[in-house]
């Protein structure tokens, strides 16, 4: 039988690359909250129902991706394929539509969908995300896409574009769907077999089908914005003027409608050139109708979510840095049982007081310590052995010019406390 392998589409993550995720974890709470958007967390799991009802029946995301299972009383339950809809159920679960507006609420998750893996997609992922209510005004809009922004910026992103689209609303949006449709008819011969089921089901995505030939044919398609009623283009045009005073750079691209059913009015995407074909690194958008859909009061939203492995590939494209492993300040190498024992006594007090130390733990020979303590980049090191027992005096090696100081062995805090790269 051969070795057991990790889930497709699942991926392992070691401290190197858990470096990039800390950093971009820690620059994505920091900055929501400098915003005042608070931490959010709900369950992997939640009833099927609410991705149904929430993501909508005829998205690809509920159709063709959910992962599902029936618990022991036959229940039926979906690993989560996003935050929006378990973020608006918790709202209206826990009573929060009472609290004054707006909400503000951030998360760092992990989803799974049934997706084929590839560069920038795999079946469980990790998103931070965003979610706001109570704020209809275009100004919300704004300010969420001009947190995304900051976020992206802040991790050092370059190659990355702002893509604006408005797509109405339950009023406006059949007009503009009929518009589509009767025009996608009109090549239905030429539209790919899922395009061709999209025609009934979902016209709008057509227009990001990857298929050339779909492509093709959706350049000439009606545009949105052409469609909006008078409240949609009095948002849309509202926006572009509050992202203008706010120095966002967008550009207006009518080939944006997402792959979920919630939106309304604004949609937008970041896209990342050089990172490969899943180049969106951030996807969001204003969901009004959500709340009341899902048993809530009307209450309108917006937000966004950002795939953490996708932002990754596009640091790495930019040569930014990950969060820096910390280096042992002092490592303690040892010869022999006695000598061993004090290693630990010391190191476990550096470490009580709150001092990154190490010591020999795998019994190698003083050269291949010395090698390691170089390797890991240990700003100290001492050698313990009968000797330094004896006399109760060791060598503290500052290892970047090689300087060499005796010390007392049992006043190793306090001689550290005064070393130059300690203070
Ligand atoms: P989404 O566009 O489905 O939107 O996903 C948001 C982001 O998650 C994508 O832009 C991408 O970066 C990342 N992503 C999606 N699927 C995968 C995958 N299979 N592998 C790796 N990364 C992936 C949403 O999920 C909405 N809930 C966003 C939102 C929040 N809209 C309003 N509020």
């Amino acid at each position: 039988m051969g070795n057991i392998k990790k889930p497709r589409g699942t991926i392992d993550i070691f401290p190197d690359e858990m470096g990039f995720f800390r950093r971009i974890e820690s620059t994505a709470r920091d900055t929501a909250e400098l915003y005042g958007f608070g931490e959010i967390r709900t369950p992997t799991f939640e009833e099927l129902a609410l991705f149904k009802r929430g993501v909508g029946e005829v998205t690809d995301v509920v159709q063709k991706e959910m992962y599902t299972f029936e618990d022991k009383e036959g229940r039926t339950f979906a690993l989560r394929p996003e935050g929006t809809a378990s973020v608006v159920r918790a709202i209206i679960e826990n009573g929060k539509t009472s609290d004054a507006m707006p909400l503000k609420y951030y998360y760092l998750i992990n989803c799974f969908r049934y997706e084929k893996p590839q560069a920038g997609r795999s079946r469980e992922f990790f998103q931070f995300g965003t979610e706001m209510f109570g704020a209809k005004d275009a100004s919300a809009d704004a300010t969420v896409i001009s947190l995304a922004d900051m976020i992206i910026r802040r991790l050092g992103i370059k190659n990355v574009k702002l893509h604006i689209n408005s797509i109405g609303c339950p009023e406006c949006r059949p007009i503009y769907r009929q518009a589509l449709t009767d025009y996608f008819k009109s090549h239905e011969g030429e539209l790919c077999d899922t395009c061709k089921e999209r025609l009934n089901t979902n016209p709008l995505r057509i227009l990001d089908c990857k298929n050339p030939e779909c492509a093709k044919i959706a350049k000439d398609a009606p545009n949105t914005v052409d469609y909006l009623c008078d409240e949609c283009k009095e948002h849309f045009e509202t926006l572009k003027e509050y992202l203008k005073a706010q120095n966002t750079e967008y550009e207006v691209d009518t080939r944006i409608v997402r792959g979920l059913d919630y939106y309304t009015k604004t949609v937008f995407e970041f896209i990342c050139e050089g990172i490969g074909a899943q180049s969106t690194v951030c996807g969001g958008g204003r969901y009004d109708g959500l709340m009341e859909q899902l048993g809530g009061p009307s209450l309108p939203g917006i937000g966004f979510a950002m795939g953490i492995t996708r932002l990754i590939l596009a640091m790495k494209e930019s040569d930014s840095l990950p969060y820096d492993m910390k280096n042992p300040t002092l490592y303690i190498a040892s010869m022999g049982k006695e000598a061993t024992a004090k290693a630990l006594e010391i190191v476990l007090s550096l470490r009580n007081r709150g001092i990154y130390a190490e010591c020999d733990i795998c019994a190698r020979s003083l050269k291949a310590q010395m090698k390691y303590a170089d390797k890991i980049g240990a700003s100290y090191t001492l050698i313990l052995g009968d000797n330094e027992l004896a006399t109760g005096k060791a060598q503290l090696k500052n290892m970047y010019n090689s300087t060499q100081k005796e010390i007392d062995i049992n006043g190793i805090y306090e001689a550290l406390s005064n070393e130059p790269m300690m203070l």
